[in-house]
């Protein structure tokens, strides 16, 4: 059975509500990474770093997988399909997919502030200041921020080293280790990139960019995969 990997980004849940990062009135344009997305904002002012996550969290439970998400499903059939997500919503988890990589942590799950292996669920959309592990710590959202290692990074990379087929869904290719993924795959691992505004790849061999949305890119990056066997 071939591999298929794909990397996704905030992009892929863009048709399901969610904002991005870079994009006009993205995120980061109405946050200030440093005020609500490092350990040292943690340290400061943790009250407003639990309360940005907890919006992000209630507006990821109300949201629903697009067609970008639920495409990928069609794979599963005939493929080993592994999702490496950089994103922090369940949307390929509530779309069905069955491997699917975390790298940059998950909005549902909180964590030790002082065991990195103490992991928890969160019981709605609300994770609360005083709310403590079973070690006394605080809990903190089970997020990778800036400055922090990425676990899953190296687990990635052997994916990535393995496919067939890399699908890159909806990423600006701007954060590292992440974006650096796609100089893991093999020669001939067939690349394709679907994003509408296509800027973080320079051209490479085997590579396929589809300048759409997932909503419709998606779906023919499954056509090209699957008229190409
Ligand atoms: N369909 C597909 N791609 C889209 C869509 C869409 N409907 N809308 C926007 N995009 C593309 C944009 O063109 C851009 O290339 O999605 C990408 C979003 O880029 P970013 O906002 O930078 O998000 P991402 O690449 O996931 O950021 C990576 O940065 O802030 C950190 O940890 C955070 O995981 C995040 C990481």
């Amino acid at each position: 059975m071939k591999n298929i990997v794909v990397l996704t980004g905030a992009g892929i849940s863009a048709e399901s509500g969610l904002k991005t990062f870079r994009d006009n009135d993205g995120l980061w344009e109405n946050y200030n990474v440093y005020d609500v997305a490092t350990p040292e904002a943690w340290r400061a002012n943790p009250t407003l770093v639990q309360e940005f996550y907890n919006q992000r969290r209630k507006q990821c439970i109300a949201a629903q997988p697009n067609i970008g998400h639920l495409a990928l499903i069609e794979l599963e059939k005939d493929f080993n399909v592994q999702i490496i997500t950089q994103n922090i919503d369940d949307l390929h988890e509530k779309a069905g997919s069955t491997t699917i990589l975390h790298l940059h942590g998950e909005i549902t799950k909180s964590r030790s502030s002082i065991d990195p292996h103490l992991i928890y669920e969160v019981e709605g959309w609300e994770l609360k200041m005083g709310e403590k592990c079973e070690k006394g710590s605080q809990l903190r959202p089970h997020i990778v921020w800036f400055g922090e290692m990425v676990p899953a990074i190296e687990t990635a990379q052997n994916m990535v080293k393995k496919a067939d087929y890399l699908l890159v869904v909806g990423t600006s290719l701007n954060v590292y280790p992440a974006a650096g993924l796609l100089y893991y795959a093999n020669s001939n691992c067939k690349i394709i990139l679907i994003d509408p505004n296509p800027a973080g790849i320079e051209s490479a061999r085997n590579l396929t960019i589809i300048a759409e949305k997932a909503g419709t890119g998606v779906p023919k990056a499954v056509e090209i995969i699957l008229n190409d066997q």
